[in-house]
């Protein structure tokens, strides 16, 4: 099953998100329901693995934490792959990250080496796509965006479904942070 571990985002945050995402001039934007900051990406994990990683998690003690909203980013530079809120490196969001590829590994996923830039996906692009002075001109009006503190209470175990119109995410399993 295609799955990750993400923090879900509370509805005023991920509306607020949705709409500038919305104003877009170019790409697929993100639904509010899908927004999430993504903590560890699976990929395809066997049903088993799954479960041994519910448990593993399960007994996971980390402290609760906020995090702020900062700035508008773009992967990929003159040919944007996605979009992103920005959201600023703090030590509890680090550490949650350490401790969750740990715990993946430890049941046997081979997760990629990527260092972990926290962010919010905000907007997809077809690849491709080139940079244009309206998208230029939509990035730099949001540049100041400043949203938070988010409170983070737990962290939340997806699967990733793919369709036609685009990704739907289940939540498998919510873990509560102390
Ligand atoms: P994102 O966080 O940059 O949006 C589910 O697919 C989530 O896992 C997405 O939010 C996605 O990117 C993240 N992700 C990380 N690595 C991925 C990969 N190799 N393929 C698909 N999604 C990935």
């Amino acid at each position: 099953m295609r799955s990750f571990l993400g923090i879900e985002l509370p509805n005023p945050v991920a509306d607020h998100l949705a709409e500038i995402a919305e104003r877009c001039p170019t790409g697929r934007s993100v639904p509010a329901e899908n927004l999430h900051l993504t903590l560890c990406f699976l990929d395809d994990v066997p049903h088993e693995t799954l479960e041994g990683l519910n448990e593993t998690l399960a007994a996971l003690r980390q402290p609760a934490f906020s995090f702020r909203i900062d700035g508008l980013g773009v992967f990929g530079g003159r040919t944007p792959r996605a979009l992103y809120a920005g959201v600023p490196p703090i030590a509890a969001l680090s550490d949650l990250n350490k401790r969750v590829r740990s715990k993946a590994r430890s049941v046997g996923i081979a997760l990629d080496h990527k260092q972990f830039v926290p962010h919010i996906t905000l907007v997809r692009f077809r690849r491709g796509t080139e940079e244009t002075a309206e998208f230029q001109r939509y990035v730099a009006a949001h540049a100041g965006l400043t949203l938070g503190p988010v409170d983070v209470t737990s962290f939340t175990l997806f699967a990733s479904h793919l369709g036609k119109g685009g990704a739907h995410y289940e939540a498998l399993a919510r873990y509560p942070l102390e």
